[in-house]
């Protein structure tokens, strides 16, 4: 099957439980990933009591900090949590970030980078991946990337997820960030050569099934990100392309499996938290604005979302 070489980009404030449930009502085969979350964050609030669902496997937590005592404190609670493995932010490049001196400023600090990969294989057993860029600001040459990859590898790291672009620190917002610098696929398959017996997921504007398949021939996985939040139905198309699985559902039974599912969970959530991501769900068809309208209004006017099971008839 290559759909299980596929994985979900983590994203803040949209890789949540919600999301993730509607992903695993569509496929039970894509790899999970929660948002990023700091050490302090997961070490000091509510989050380090949540327990993988038995559905979300495969999953990745996607942590970010420079302590390394701090990870392996999170990586022993996230062993017992259920997830089958931790992933270092590398990659983000918001001036917060910067400021606490973690994410894709850490390109420039591989020593504080094995010591986190140390810290945490010398301590639990949890797998782990980084998920990086290709380079800092203006600057293509890969010794950055390079320099990473060698000296995490050797401390134990075996799989990088690469976003196949620069991170701009300073002066770029995260948003612009994933569009400005340019997308340089061959500078991401020139690091796979380089590094043969590590493992490589290729990130970073991919949205079609075919130049998916493309990209299996070269890296170890795909991570998609944006495509697939606008568009949750666009990994029924992934599956029929990837591994012809033929039974399909439509969007109505879509939708009616992600509220069964939502109402089952034990949650005293807003109608916001739990709908929001289902904005895409009729992602360029006929229907797109009528639901969306629907949504709109259960959402403002806090109405039963059990009416939205009535959306055919309207
Ligand atoms: C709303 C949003 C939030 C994101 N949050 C994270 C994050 O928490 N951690 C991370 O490594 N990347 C984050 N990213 C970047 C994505 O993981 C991914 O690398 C990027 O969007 C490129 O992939 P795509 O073109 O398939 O979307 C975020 C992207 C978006 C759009």
């Amino acid at each position: 099957m290559k759909i299980n070489k596929t994985y979900i980009a983590p994203m803040v404030g949209r890789t949540d439980v919600f999301f993730r449930t509607l992903v695993r009502v569509i496929s039970d085969s894509i790899n999970l990933y929660t948002e990023m979350t700091t050490c302090d964050a997961y070490l000091y609030t509510d989050r380090k009591y949540y327990k993988v669902d038995e559905n979300e496997h495969h999953i990745s937590i996607q942590l970010a900090g420079s302590d390394p005592k701090k990870f392996s404190q999170c990586a022993k609670i996230i062993k017992n949590n259920g997830y089958d493995e931790i992933n270092i932010n590398v990659g983000c490049p918001s001036s917060k970030v910067v400021k606490g001196a973690f994410g894709a400023c850490l390109m420039e600090k591989p020593e504080i980078l094995s010591s986190i990969v140390e810290e945490i294989t010398e301590h639990t057993d949890i797998p782990l991946s980084i998920k990086t860029r290709l380079g800092l600001n203006y600057d293509e040459n890969l010794d950055l990337l390079v320099n990473l990859i060698t000296k995490t590898s050797a401390v134990g790291c075996q799989k990088f997820v690469i976003h196949a672009r620069n991170a701009i620190l300073g002066g770029l917002s995260p948003k612009k960030n994933r569009s400005i610098p340019k997308i340089r696929y061959d500078d991401a398959e020139r690091i796979t050569k380089m590094f043969p017996d590590l493992e490589f997921v290729i990130n970073g504007e991919i949205g079609e099934v075919q130049s998916i398949e493309k990209h299996l021939d070269i890296f170890d996985g795909v991570m998609i990100g944006r495509k697939i939040y606008d568009d949750p139905v666009f990994i029924q198309n992934m599956q029929v392309h990837l591994d012809g699985k033929a039974s399909q559902m439509t969007r109505l039974e879509i939708l009616e499996k992600y509220l069964d599912a939502i109402q089952l969970m034990k949650h005293d959530k807003s109608n916001y938290l739990l709908l929001r991501h289902l904005f895409g769900l009729y992602y360029n068809t006929p229907k797109s604005k009528m639901w969306k309208k629907l949504l709109h209004q259960t959402i403002s006017d806090d109405l039963s979302i059990d009416k939205l099971r009535k959306f055919k008839e309207h």
